[in-house]
Order: C-alpha cells, then sequence, then structure tokens
C-alpha cells in the first residue's frame, strides 16, 4: 500500500503515522524527519533545509526530490510506505507521479486530514518543536494554504483523495484512518 497524508501542521500526520506503519506494515517516509535529521547531523543538504524551516517557509522543491528519490529508492519501500509531509507543491506531486509511473508503483490514495486552525496552535502550543513558535506556525499555516492545498483538488482529479475528520482523539482518528485504508490493504 502507498499511501500519502496531508495537512495542515499539527493536524497529527507524524502521530497517525507511528500507529498506521505498525498495523500496515509500512515505511514511514516523513520529509520533516529526514529535513531535521539531516540538520542535526551538519550535512549541507540540512544546513541549507535549516534557513527555510526556521522561518517557516517550504524547502525548495529540488533538494526535497533528491531526498525523497534515495529513500524511495531503499528495499524497505518495496513493501509499501507512508509518506508524511511530502509532496507539499504541485512541482513535488508531478515529480512523484512520474517516478512512480516509471516503476509501475502509482499511490493508491491520499489522506487528507482536517484540523480546524484554532486546534492546531493548540495542539503545536504544548509540543516545543523549533518551528513551533506563534510566529513560524503561522508562516507554516499560510505556505499550506498557498502551496500545498492546491494538492487536494489535484488528487481529487486522480480519485485518490479522503478526506478524514482530524479532530477528536488520537484513537477515534485512528479509526477513522483504518476505514478508508482497510479496504487497500492487501
Ligand atoms: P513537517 O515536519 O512535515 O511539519 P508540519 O507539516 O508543519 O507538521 P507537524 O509535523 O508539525 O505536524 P503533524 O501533522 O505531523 O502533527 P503531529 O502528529 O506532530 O515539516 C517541517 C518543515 O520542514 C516545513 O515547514 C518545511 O520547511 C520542511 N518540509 C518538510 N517537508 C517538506 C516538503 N515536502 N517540501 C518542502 N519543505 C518541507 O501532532 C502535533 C501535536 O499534536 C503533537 O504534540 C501531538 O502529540 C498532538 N496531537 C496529535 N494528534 C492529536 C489529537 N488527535 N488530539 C490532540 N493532540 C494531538
Ligand atoms: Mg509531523
Amino acid at each position: 500500500m502507498r499511501i500519502v497524508f496531508i495537512g495542515p501542521p499539527g493536524a497529527g500526520k507524524g502521530t497517525q503515522a507511528e500507529r498506521l506503519i505498525e498495523k500496515y506494515k509500512l515505511a514511514h517516509l516523513s520529509t520533516g524527519d529526514m529535513l531535521r535529521a539531516a540538520r542535526d547531523a551538519g550535512t549541507e543538504i540540512g544546513k541549507k533545509a535549516e534557513a527555510f524551516m526556521s522561518r517557516g517557509e517550504l524547502v525548495p522543491d529540488d533538494v526535497i526530490m533528491a531526498i525523497i528519490a534515495e529513500r524511495l529508492a531503499e528495499p524497505d519501500c518495496r513493501g509499501g510506505y507512508l509518506l508524511d509531509g511530502f509532496p507539499r507543491t504541485i512541482a513535488q506531486a508531478e515529480a512523484l507521479d512520474a517516478m512512480l509511473a516509471k516503476k509501475t508503483t502509482p499511490l493508491d490514495a491520499v489522506v487528507e486530514l482536517r484540523v480546524a486552525e484554532e486546534e492546531l496552535f493548540n495542539r503545536l502550543a504544548g509540543r516545543g518543536r523549533a518551528d513551533d513558535n506563534p510566529d513560524v506556525i503561522r508562516q507554516r499555516l499560510v505556505a499550506y494554504r498557498r502551496q500545498t492545498e492546491p494538492l487536494l483538488d489535484y488528487y481529487a482529479e486522480k480519485g485518490l483523495l479522503e478526506v478524514v475528520d482530524g479532530l477528536g482523539t488520537v484513537e477515534e482518528v485512528f479509526d477513522r484512518v483504518t476505514v478508508v485504508l482497510d479496504p487497500l490493504a492487501e
């Protein structure tokens, strides 16, 4: 099963991904986690990415595509994967489609986790990641609305989009996602 998770900052993509990869035996591919690991390791990509992440802006598409292409080629991705926080721009989505078409491994579903903005601020205020201060959260939301929300129409037109209400307890949201994904699991 190959799944994409789309949702604003704090929607619960990472939280749900952790549980879903256990249930469906998938690789968890979070570009945010990969970029933070690169930053902490002090690599060139990490240094370049940090400037964008600390401002709440998206990292350039070419940097992201290089990271993802390398990661998708690893053996654990053959059994399926959950893409968390990627793609985030139409250019990334098109590049992913081209890459997957070549491998003849199309996506099975795109899940939008929908959560109201007030709730996002509450959730992120309680976490404390470097980019979780209110000014940066606001900028991350702007980037989401401008650059990532257009993907919802893009995937709806392909018949792949599933909208899931992300409000409620972690367990409640998990149950809603599994109702959508269970029929797709082999
Ligand atoms: P990324 O790491 O992807 O961050 P994000 O999209 O802003 O989202 P978060 O990770 O903050 O939220 P989440 O939806 O995973 O929620 P979580 O489960 O943690 O990206 C960071 C940056 O990297 C970007 O700004 C950009 O610069 C760069 N980047 C990454 N990918 C990129 C790409 N493809 N292209 C370009 N740039 C890219 O939950 C949040 C909090 O809420 C937690 O404390 C959690 O415990 C809590 N919570 C979760 N679920 C619930 C619930 N149901 N009820 C109550 N609390 C809950
Ligand atoms: Mg996350």
